[in-house]
C-alpha cells in the first residue's frame, strides 16, 4: 500500500501548538473547507478532526468533530473524513447513526477515530463520571464492538458492562464500513487495538519509539489473527534551508504558553502515567514536546522537502502506513506540502519499490 496522508483539522482554536508564537491558521467553518479543498487536491486521503468540548490551554473554540465532517463531506469529493469520537459523552447507538448518515452524505467517505480520554475536565465540567485509565479503554473496546455490529448485522443484541442493546435494528448500513481509528499508547490502548481497531496512531516518536510499537502491537494483533495498519503523528515544517526551518521550531518553542503548557501537562497526566505500567502517551514528555498536543516535533519532519521526504521513507521502511500531519500556517503549508514533499515522497516510494523487486 502506499503511504496515505491524513492531516489534523484544526477545528479547535489556536492551532496545533500550545504557543503566542503568530499562526496562520483558523478554526472557523469556513476555513476549515477551504483547508479540506486545498488538501484533497494536495493529495491527501484523509483529514482528523479533533474532538474537545471545553475551552483549554489556548483552545478556546471549538467545533464538535461529528458535526463539522458532516459538512465537509459536502464540499469535499475524495477525502475520507475521520470524526473523533469519545466514549462516555456519547453513546455508540447515536454515534452510528451519525456516522451511517456521514457515510451517505459523503458516499462512503466516513471513519471514526476512538479516543479513550485524558481530559478530565470535560467529564467534570459536564457532571459525568470519569473512569480510571484502564476501565475507559474497557468502555471504548464495547463501543468499537457494538458500532461494527450495528453497522454490519440485522439487528444487535449486546450484553456488555457499560453498554445494553436489545435487538436495535440500524438502516441504512453504511455503503463502506467506517475503518476504526484509535490513539492511545498505554499497554490498555495497544491491546485493545489488537483486538478492535483497523487503524492505530501514536504520538510523534523517534523511529526506534515507532518501530517497538509498531512490532509489539503487530505481536499482539497476529495472536488474534488480525492484521492493523499504523499511522504517527508529526509536527510539520518545511522550509528551504534547514536552518530555517531548525529556526521556525526554536520560535514556537521560545513563544510557548508556559501556563497553558503546564495546564496541559497537569490534565494529561491522566493519560499514559495513570495506566498501570505508567508507561503511554506523554509519559516521558518534556516541556518542549508538549508544546505539540501530541508530541509532533520527536517524528523529526522538520528540515527542507528533501530531508522530510527521506524521512518519511525512513517511517514507511519500520512499517508505518499513514502520516497525520499538522502545520503552523495552514494558509500556505496544506499547499506546499502537496506541492513539495507529497511528489518527492511518491518518487522515492516508486524507487524503493523497484529495488525491492530487483
Ligand atoms: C492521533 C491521535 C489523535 C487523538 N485525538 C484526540 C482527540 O481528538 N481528543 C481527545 O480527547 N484525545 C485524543 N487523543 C488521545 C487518545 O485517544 C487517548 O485518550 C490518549 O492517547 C490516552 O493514551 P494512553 O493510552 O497512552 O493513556 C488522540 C491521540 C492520538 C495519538
Amino acid at each position: 500500500m502506499s503511504l496515505k496522508f491524513a492531516y489534523w483539522v484544526p477545528n479547535v482554536s489556536g492551532g496545533l501548538v500550545i504557543s503566542k508564537i503568530p499562526q496562520k491558521t483558523g478554526w472557523s467553518y469556513e476555513d476549515n473547507a477551504r483547508y479540506a479543498q486545498q488538501a484533497e487536491e494536495a493529495g491527501f486521503d484523509f483529514a482528523l478532526l479533533q474532538t474537545r468540548f471545553i475551552a483549554s490551554y489556548g483552545a478556546d473554540n471549538q467545533l464538535e468533530a461529528v458535526a463539522l465532517a458532516s459538512a465537509l463531506a459536502t464540499v469535499t469529493s475524495k477525502l475520507k473524513l475521520i470524526a473523533a469520537v469519545l466514549p462516555g459523552l456519547w453513546h455508540p447507538g447515536t454515534i452510528a447513526k451519525a456516522i451511517s448518515t456521514i457515510d451517505q452524505i459523503s458516499r462512503g467517505r466516513a471513519a471514526v477515530n476512538i479516543v479513550s480520554g485524558w481530559f478530565k475536565g470535560e467529564f467534570h465540567g459536564f457532571g459525568e463520571p470519569w473512569l480510571d485509565h484502564n476501565e475507559r479503554y474497557r468502555r471504548s473496546e464495547e463501543f468499537i464492538r457494538v458500532l461494527r455490529q450495528l453497522w454490519t448485522e440485522e439487528e444487535t443484541n449486546f450484553r456488555g458492562d457499560f453498554y445494553r442493546i436489545n435487538g436495535a435494528p440500524h438502516k441504512p448500513k453504511p455503503s463502506v464500513l467506517p475503518p476504526v481509528f484509535q490513539g492511545g499508547n498505554s499497554a490498555a490502548a495497544r491491546e485493545m487495538a489488537a483486538r478492535v481497531s483497523d487503524w492505530y496512531f501514536m504520538n510523534g516518536n523517534t523511529i526506534d519509539g515507532f518501530s517497538a510499537q509498531i512490532e509489539e502491537v503487530s505481536r499482539l494483533a497476529a495472536a488474534e489473527n488480525r492484521k492493523l495498519n499504523f499511522g504517527v503523528n508529526a509536527f510539520v515544517i518545511v522550509r528551504d534551508t534547514e536552518e530555517e526551518a531548525r529556526q521556525v521550531l526554536r520560535d514556537i518553542i521560545d513563544y510557548a504558553d508556559p501556563e497553558a503548557v503546564e495546564g496541559f501537562r497537569s490534565q494529561v497526566q491522566f493519560a499514559g502515567k495513570a495506566s498501570p505500567e505508567r508507561e503511554g502517551m506523554w509519559a516521558n514528555s518534556n516541556f518542549d514536546d508538549l508544546v505539540q498536543y501530541n508530541d509532533g516535533f520527536k517524528t523529526g519532519l522538520i528540515g527542507t522537502a528533501e530531508q522530510v521526504a527521506d524521512r518519511i521513507i525512513e517511517l514507511k521502511k519500520i512499517g508505518v502506513d499513514l502520516i497525520l500531519t499538522g502545520f503552523l500556517h495552514y494558509d500556505e503549508d496544506i499547499k506546499a506540502f502537496g506541492e513539495k514533499v507529497i511528489p518527492l515522497v511518491r518518487e522515492k516510494e516508486a524507487a524503493l519499490l523497484s529495488t525491492s523487486a530487483t
